[in-house]
């Protein structure tokens, strides 16, 4: 089709408002996936995202539909849903002239829609506001409008109501789509600039990159340069993703496509990278891009000694496919060797840990999440802990938060360590304010009595600023017998107690003599 006739766009939608059931049906109603072909929601399809119901990863599929006997390319590029992922929503509206803002019209507007409408207005994005769940008999759709044109300042007079689940209003939307959406500008001519929005490590292939072409036209065969990581490649493969892929031998200012040329890790070919080409290089590359920079960072240990290197193999798969996780060695006396690993957030650092738990099978212990600190020792050497949480629920779910460094702040900070059966447990060490220490290790102690089991000796636990002790408490001993409930000989009941044991001390870490659990590594976040 004609550059006037292809139009770029994605949903932006807060949680659970019907984003995918959206784009499910708008893929159906043009004919470019069969209902049979779906597995329920195809622009989600990583097992982890369909299970907690949130879009991690964005992509794009390409759909054709006819207007007035005239044909039509539509785009639809996906986003993903969570603060920690704002960059890459940022740069995945930036590959588009328009959204579709959809609102559950049960619900009305919510923190997650206002920060991507204001990331969608800055990228000078045309909003088609879309009223979803219209067949809700709670669904208020002009009170919503009203409210949309209130907080946001959206004009809503030409807002379209609709119902995903029952079809209601889908050609409206791939009508507005056409109508409201402007065409890319040609510049078919220039220099080749492509914005990378999204790129995943395929093991056979290498990394695949989605791209939008801004600038100029590709093609298969070309040499290509990424100029934010330097690196370049010969494009093997490139095509159009119909939702699958599909090899074409061209593609022109406008258009969204993959490349497939055997990169070696996404970290090559990060999203919001620029390509161009390697002889005809553009100019200045396109704007926004950033480095990735880890805010949150924890330990990462395996309960079993003996699975530090497949830890290691599995974090080295995951960076091929993840450019914004961090790790490098660390080992303390207390834990064995493990990995300090960064991440965007906190949600991005749990959905590591469940991946490598589940797909590389491990079983590992994670110490509790830390920002950076730099800290000048006074002898002359040279998010904070529930932040988010509790706005989240102080402003009953309505406050959203984005963050960006801003540099570092003095502050009168103390290092808190935790002594076990006498020995400093590094994982549990934390850096307070001074004037909270003793509450802090009062509170740390005690719940760290809580979560150790009782051991067969007396156990003290001790929270001390260096070598001065400011709180303690003692675990008494005991023996745990957990066969002593059962008289005489049911044999299998007997191995049902000691599987469950078992299964318990999974996810203990042997600290000396001492197991401890998963939960006292993060006690410290859990304190009234
Ligand atoms: P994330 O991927 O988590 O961002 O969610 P989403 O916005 O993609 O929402 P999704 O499409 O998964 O829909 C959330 C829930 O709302 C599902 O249970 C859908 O079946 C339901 N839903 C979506 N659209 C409609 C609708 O028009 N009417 C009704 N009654 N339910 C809907």
């Amino acid at each position: 089709v004609p550059i006037a006739n292809i139009r770029n766009f994605c949903i932006i939608a807060h949680i659970d408002h019907g984003k995918s059931t959206l784009a499910d049906k708008l893929l159906q109603l043009t004919g470019t996936i069969q209902k049979r072909e779906m597995k329920e929601q195809f622009l989600d399809n990583m097992d982890l995202e369909r299970e907690r119901g949130i879009t991690i990863k964005l992509q794009a599929a390409r759909m054709r539909y006819v207007l007035e006997s005239e044909p039509y390319c539509l785009n639809l590029i996906d986003t993903p849903g969570h603060v920690d992922f704002s960059y890459e929503v940022s740069r995945s509206l930036a590959a588009c002239e328009g959204a579709l803002l959809v609102v559950d019209a049960s619900q009305g507007v919510e923190a997650q829609t206002l920060a991507n409408v204001y990331l969608a207005l800055e990228n000078n994005l045309e909003i088609i506001p879309v009223l979803n769940k219209i067949d809700l008999p709670g669904a208020e759709p002009d009170r919503v409008s009203r409210d949309i044109e209130e907080i946001i300042g959206l004009d809503c007079s030409d807002a379209i109501h609709c119902s995903a689940k029952e079809g209601i209003g889908i050609t409206d939307i791939l009508n507005a789509i056409i109508t409201r959406i402007p065409p890319p500008k040609d510049t078919a001519g220039s220099p080749l600039r492509a914005l990378i929005f999204d790129s995943y490590y395929d093991p056979y292939k290498g990394v695949i990159v989605y791209f939008r072409i801004v600038d100029g036209t590709i093609k298969k065969g070309d040499r290509i340069y990424f100029m934010a990581s330097g690196k370049d490649y010969v494009a093997d493969e490139i095509g159009v993703l119909s939702p699958n892929q599909l090899p074409v031998n061209e593609l022109y200012s406008g258009e969204v496509g993959y490349i497939s040329a055997s990169i070696r890790s996404v970290a090559d070919a990060r999203v919001g990278d620029t390509i161009t080409h390697f002889r005809r290089r553009a100019e200045s590359s396109l704007p926004g891009y950033e480095e990735a920079r880890s805010m949150v960072f924890c330990g990462l240990f395996p309960v079993d000694a003996d699975q530090f290197p497949e830890l290691r193999d599995a974090l080295e798969k995951l960076q091929l496919n993840d450019a914004a996780l961090k790790f490098e060695p660390e080992s303390s006396s207390a834990m064995g060797f493990g990995f300090r690993c960064g991440f965007l957030g906190l949600l991005h650092m749990e959905i590591v840990q469940e991946r490598l738990e589940r797909e590389y099978n491990l079983t590992l212990i994670t110490t509790a999440p830390s920002v950076v600190y730099r800290v000048n020792c006074i002898n002359g050497d040279t998010m904070v802990g529930d932040f988010f949480d509790q706005l989240k629920s102080r402003s009953k779910g309505y406050a959203s938060m984005e963050y960006t460094f801003v540099g570092y702040r003095e502050s009168e900070l103390v290092k808190l360590d935790i002594h076990i059966n006498g020995e400093p447990v590094e994982p549990l060490a934390t850096i307070v304010h001074k004037d909270k220490a003793y509450a802090v290790g009062r509170a740390l102690t005690q719940k760290l009595k809580e979560l150790i089991p009782r051991q067969m000796f007396k156990l003290p636990i001790q929270a001390c600023i260096g070598s001065k002790v400011i709180a303690s408490e003692s675990l008494s001993a005991i023996r745990k017998d957990v066969l002593s409930k059962c008289y005489g000989g049911d044999i299998t009941r007997k191995k049902k107690l000691l599987k469950k044991q078992a299964e318990g001390k999974k996810r203990m870490k042997a600290i000396g003599k001492v197991e401890v659990p998963q939960e006292a590594f993060m006690a410290v976040l859990r304190l009234e």
